[in-house]
């Protein structure tokens, strides 16, 4: 069968890392996770005391670094330089600040580059928030994952935010003021494509959503 690509965006904690690894999984696809590579870049900065107004610094950076994504048991590791960096790339400390970094044109344009040079064989189910709408816009398969903003926080609550030390409430705040960000920065926003299909998974399990996509995604083949 022809191997297609499947664009998956939407807006912090709806559940797109886990539903894409489960797609991609169930078509034998290789799953891109776009957020960690915007994550990783913002560990570099932090690490090198690289804020995002330093655009040129910034540009240097980035054009230095080896961001790496490999295939885990759970997650996908995430390698910068050759440093398995998966875990610290979800500190809040990094968390807070890459919309940030996010925001910045060279940033994106480095990352959108390497992202179509990932997806260039088809095959790939990629996640993100300018997957459909900038930098695959003609995969064959385009959704938008939303949630309520409660049930978001909710999910990052027990996948990491009390281990964290974090409150509902403050997660609720925190992802809320990250989608702000994501949706209102001018390059690049969090918006649904026009082709995307809205999948809402507010009252679906990781499970459930990946079926459905799949099943989107059979037609499409
Ligand atoms: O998906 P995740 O929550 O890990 O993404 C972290 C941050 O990276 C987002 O809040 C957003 O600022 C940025 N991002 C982006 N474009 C993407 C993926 C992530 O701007 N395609």
């Amino acid at each position: 069968p022809r191997r297609i690509a499947i664009a998956i965006d939407g807006p912090a904690g709806a559940g797109k890392s886990t539903v894409a690894r489960l797609v991609a999984g169930r078509f034998g696809y290789v799953y891109i996770d776009t957020g960690a590579m915007y994550r990783a870049v913002a560990l570099a900065a932090l690490r090198a005391g690289v804020e995002p107004g330093m655009t040129g610094e910034l540009e240097k950076l980035v054009s230095e670094l080896d961001i790496r994504l490999e295939p885990g048991d759970v997650v996908q590791r995430v390698r910068l330089n050759g440093e398995d960096v998966t875990d610290e790339i979800r500190s809040r400390a990094v968390t807070s600040v890459v919309p940030a970094y996010a925001a910045v044109p060279a940033v994106r344009a480095r990352l959108v580059e390497l992202q179509r040079a990932m997806a260039r064989e088809g095959g790939v189910v990629m996640d993100g928030r300018d997957i459909g709408t900038h930098v695959l816009p003609d995969a064959e398969l385009k959704v938008f994952l939303t949630a309520s903003v409660q049930e978001r926080a909710r999910r990052r609550y027990e996948e990491s935010g009390r281990a964290q030390g974090m409150t509902l409430e403050m997660l609720e705040e925190e992802i809320a003021e990250r989608d702000r960000q994501d949706a209102s920065r001018e390059i690049s926003p969090l918006v649904k494509a026009e082709d995307a299909i809205v999948l809402d998974t507010t009252t679906l399990t990781a499970e459930e959503a990946a079926e459905r996509i799949a099943a989107l995604a059979g037609r499409s083949i």
